[in-house]
């Protein structure tokens, strides 16, 4: 995890460098730190526990007025979270610094094998990093050469996104990426390297990409690439076509509140994009790949997993492949029998989540065709599997995953049906959702009101369902508890009786998720069975099968349409999540000990 961003150029790169802190808080924030070589010559780095905020706020004490610098915003691995072990690491002679993203796996061996003499000032495995070039460089190797030798010792494990600076080359950025993401920017006033566009997008949308295993020297006017053997050559920029105000949370007061209303939207994007004349319109390579396959396996991490587990029902339900949906860091060193001819399915909000990348490493190597469901179209996920559709969800900065849940299952939902080649009404279907959505998003004020009445002081809820309800009880748990800090379980509801059920005390929220006619008496009586032995039972339910005694009505579903049930439900469970953590006071885009993006195993 941790973001980073460095700026070489000829304005004062420290403005630049807390701003690109700020775009990349998500990918951690734990502490927070800064390294600029100063116009009179100095070097100085203020690092701080806590949020780039908190940093802001030191930085204010120093001159720090420079035009070279890197900044990292942290999400810790190895030491707990404190200004020695925030990055900038700087190597025991004081001539380099060095920012990092990813994990040195094997950084407790290359400590003893090179550098038993050196006294750390930290517990990460980072530290090892800068130490080593130092030291590499100090036996009489230039700073490019002890870059790439340091790199070249790290085991393939690990993964790096490294960014150091020289100060006797205070001009020059080094750069190098394996299995974290990086992207380097170009301007006209100076160039920028950057875990994630959206913190350079103030001065670039042009980038230029940097590929596992090379190197890259930046300077305000220049980029030169090395590969491993270190022949030199230059690429040609792309550019991004993204509108830097999307990640803006206007005159909402968090992040994940706009991303819940924009779902509606987001749906009428989708439509807009994957249809024509009235059909559901995907690329026909990825459509014949997929029906040349037996099986079809869905692996991702977290929400995007339930968005999995969703989407399965639709692929067996509508195109009729066989459909396993699997949490990735499980299926990377656990693997159940493949089948002879599979086809995976990676979703993946972010597209840089290193469980899953990990399995399309080990899909690679076994040539089985791939395609990745994602928000970043440029991520490693995309770019590394065979084939990648967009789910349109926009910039998703808040911590918890809303709006690309909702766009990640509505893809599935149109690649299912282009698969079975017609569903000609499903268009018109997801534009009535679209309406629906923007029907329950206008309703939250009393999804406030069971938030605050029945969840805020709760230490415990259970949410139960069944068939896809069922599947949707763990998004909703994972929602809630996420953001809550209270112990929030999901299941099958016919399964509360043998074993949970005795966790039921008097007014333990238990909430009912019923959308399935099949199943909804059954699950009533579940709930009921919550009810005497003291639950708060909340209901919520679709049109069609609910009572005038219900809590949340959600629009009706019949027929075909019932398998709709977990994305009108995504609306309240988000929102009961989100009330619940601000009736708590906690912070609910960035709940504690986690991060946006987790490019850590
Ligand atoms: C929870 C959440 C996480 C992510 C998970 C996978 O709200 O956001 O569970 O879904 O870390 O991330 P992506 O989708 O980026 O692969």
């Amino acid at each position: 995890m941790c973001g980073i961003v460095g700026y070489t150029g000829v304005n004062n790169a420290l403005p630049f460098l807390l701003n690109g802190l700020e775009k990349l808080e998500y990918r951690g924030y734990d502490s927070a730190g800064v390294y600029v070589h100063t116009d009179d010559n100095r070097d100085v780095l203020v690092k701080e526990k806590g949020r780039v905020k908190d940093l802001e706020k030191k930085v204010k004490e120093y001159d720090m007025q420079g035009k070279s610098g890197i900044a990292h915003t942290r999400w810790a691995t190895h030491g707990q979270p404190s200004i020695e072990n925030a990055h900038p690491h700087v190597s025991a002679d004081g001539r380099y610094y060095l920012v990092h993203n990813g994990v040195i796996e094997n950084y407790k061996q290359l400590k003893a094998d090179y550098l038993s003499d050196v006294e750390f000032k930290s517990q990460t495995d980072t530290e090892v990093a800068v130490q080593l070039v130092g030291k590499f460089a100090s036996q009489g190797l230039d700073t490019l050469a002890a870059f790439r030798k340091m790199i070249n010792l790290l085991d393939d494990n690990s993964s790096y996104a490294f960014l150091l600076m020289d100060t006797k080359q205070p001009d020059l950025l080094y750069t190098a990426k394996t299995k974290s993401p990086l992207l380097i920017g170009i301007s006209e006033t100076g160039n920028v390297v950057a875990s994630d566009a959206p913190a350079a997008l103030d001065l670039t949308k042009d980038f230029i990409e940097l590929r596992d295993g090379e190197i890259a020297v930046v300077s305000k006017n220049d980029v030169q690439l090395y590969d491993a053997e270190g022949n030199n050559y230059t690429r040609q920029p792309f550019h991004l076509d993204i509108d830097p105000t999307a990640a803006d949370k206007g005159a909402y007061p968090f992040f994940m509140l706009k991303e819940i209303d924009e779902q509606a939207i987001v749906t009428r994007t989708l439509i807009e994009h994957y249809f024509v004349n009235g059909l559901p319109h995907i690329n026909e390579k990825i459509i014949q790949a997929i029906k040349q396959s037996d099986r079809l396996y869905i692996v991702a991490a977290g929400t995007s997993y339930h968005a999995g587990l969703i989407g399965r029902r639709f692929f067996e339900k509508w195109a009729g492949i066989p459909t396993e949906t699997h949490i990735a860091s499980e299926f990377a060193y656990d693997r159940p029998i493949i089948s002879k001819k599979p086809f995976f399915i990676f979703i993946s909000q972010s597209g840089e989540t290193a469980d899953s990348i990990q399995v399309l490493d080990f899909v690679q190597k076994e040539s089985y065709p791939s395609l990745t469901i994602s928000n970043v179209m440029n991520s490693t996920l995309t770019r590394e599997s065979d084939f990648a559709l967009p789910i349109l969800a926009g910039p998703e900065i808040a911590v918890a995953s809303t709006k690309a849940y909702t766009a990640q299952i509505m893809t599935q939902v149109i690649l299912a049906a282009a698969i079975a080649g017609g569903h000609s009404e499903l268009q018109e279907e997801l534009s009535r959702l679209a309406i629906d959505l923007q029907a329950e998003i206008d309703g939250k004020e009393k999804i406030k009101q069971i938030a605050d009445k029945y969840l805020v002081n709760a230490n415990r809820t259970f949410y139960i369902g069944r068939g896809a309800d069922a599947d949707s009880t763990l998004e909703a748990a994972l929602k809630l508890k996420e953001i809550s800090y209270t112990l929030v379980e999901g299941f099958a509801a016919g399964e509360l009786k043998h074993g949970t059920i005795s966790l039921i005390e008097q007014a333990t929220p238990v909430i009912g998720l019923i959308s399935q006619s099949k199943m909804a008496g059954l699950t009533r009586s579940n709930l009921e069975e919550t009810m005497a032995r003291g639950a708060k039972a909340v209901t919520i339910v679709t049109k069609n099968l609910a009572t005038k005694d219900d809590d949340i009505i959600l629009p009706a579903l019949t027929g075909e349409m019932e398998m709709f049930g977990p994305i009108l439900e995504a609306i309240p469970i988000q929102l009961l999540a989100y009330y619940t953590s601000l009736g708590r006071n906690l912070d609910v885009d960035h709940p504690r000990n986690l991060a946006k993006s987790v490019t850590v195993q």
